[in-house]
């Protein structure tokens, strides 16, 4: 599905000055997977993805993203391509704050030729757990809530690749894991994920883990146990309940004595 052959990204600042962002690399992700892409910041992560994304181009070396060569194609031809390939979630939500949870997620349907635009946009708030909000304005959710209005908008389109660039970076680890369970779910249905995080728990949520530090690749390995977001969730559940309990008991006991 995506395959990198050396490539390098550079950015000129001036004249005298540049950054090498990425380096001589080469990566194949196969439809289906789920891949975490960690490394420390500055380490050319989102820069990875941006390319993998069509939302930039390669200085140098070859893209071929479903066998067709991208990396020299001009801006309109990979704004249309990435409409109908790529579906992307940030860390920070990019909703619109005086639009519906359910229009936010129309928005992508407007620039490409689909019909059934209402059902559409409420399938997607739906598959994201979200049904009864859909006339919510961002304002009136949670954190949470709004990533998962924003996983709906990617969504709609019926992307082939979602890519998600710390995700859950702006989220408490409840939120967090939702947000990771929702991206399990789509992978368990066959959606492939590429997922950006600094974050090494995050991580081995996603079945293989490419490592990248100055802009190269150091490591690629699949996670022989990915971890479950939904039974850390229901764990969370658990322990709540059971606290509450204990607090009801003790409550219980101080008016007994
Ligand atoms: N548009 C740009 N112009 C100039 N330099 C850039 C640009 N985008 C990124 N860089 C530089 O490229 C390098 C890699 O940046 P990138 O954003 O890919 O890192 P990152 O791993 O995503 O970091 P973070 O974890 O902080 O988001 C950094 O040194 C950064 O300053
Ligand atoms: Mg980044």
């Amino acid at each position: 599905m995506i395959q990198l052959r050396n490539v390098s990204k550079k950015f000129q600042k001036n004249e005298s000055i540049s950054v090498v962002a990425l380096s001589d690399v080469t990566l194949d992700i196969k439809p289906g997977e789920f891949v975490a892409i960690v490394g420390p910041s500055g380490s050319g992560k989102s820069t990875l993805m941006n390319i993998m994304g069509l939302l930039d181009v390669p200085t140098e070396g070859s893209y071929l993203l479903e066998n067709k060569e991208v990396s020299g194609l001009d801006i309109d031809a990979l704004a249309k391509l990435r409409n109908q390939k790529v579906g992307f979630v940030f860390q920070s939500f990019h909703l619109l704050a005086r639009t519906s949870a359910k229009e936010n997620v129309e928005l992508p349907l407007i620039y490409s030729d689909r019909s059934d635009i209402k059902n559409r946009a409420a399938n997607a708030l739906k598959a994201v757990g979200l049904e009864d909000r859909m006339n919510h304005f961002p304002s009136e959710l949670s954190g949470g809530e709004q990533q998962r209005v924003a996983i709906a908008r990617s969504l709609v389109n019926e992307p082939d690749i979602l890519f998600a660039d710390e995700p859950t970076g702006n989220l408490d680890s409840q939120s967090g894991l939702e947000v990771i369970s929702i991206f399990q779910d789509l992978n368990e249905q066959g959606k492939t994920i590429v997922l950006v995080t600094h974050d090494q728990h995050i991580a081995e949520h996603s079945r293989r883990i490419v490592r990248i530090s100055d802009g190269k690749i150091q490591a690629d390995g699949a996670v022989a146990q990915p971890k479950r977001a939904a039974e850390e969730l229901s764990k969370l559940q658990a322990d709540k309940t059971n606290a509450n309990q204990n607090a009801r008991l003790q409550a219980d006991e101080g008016e007994a004595t």
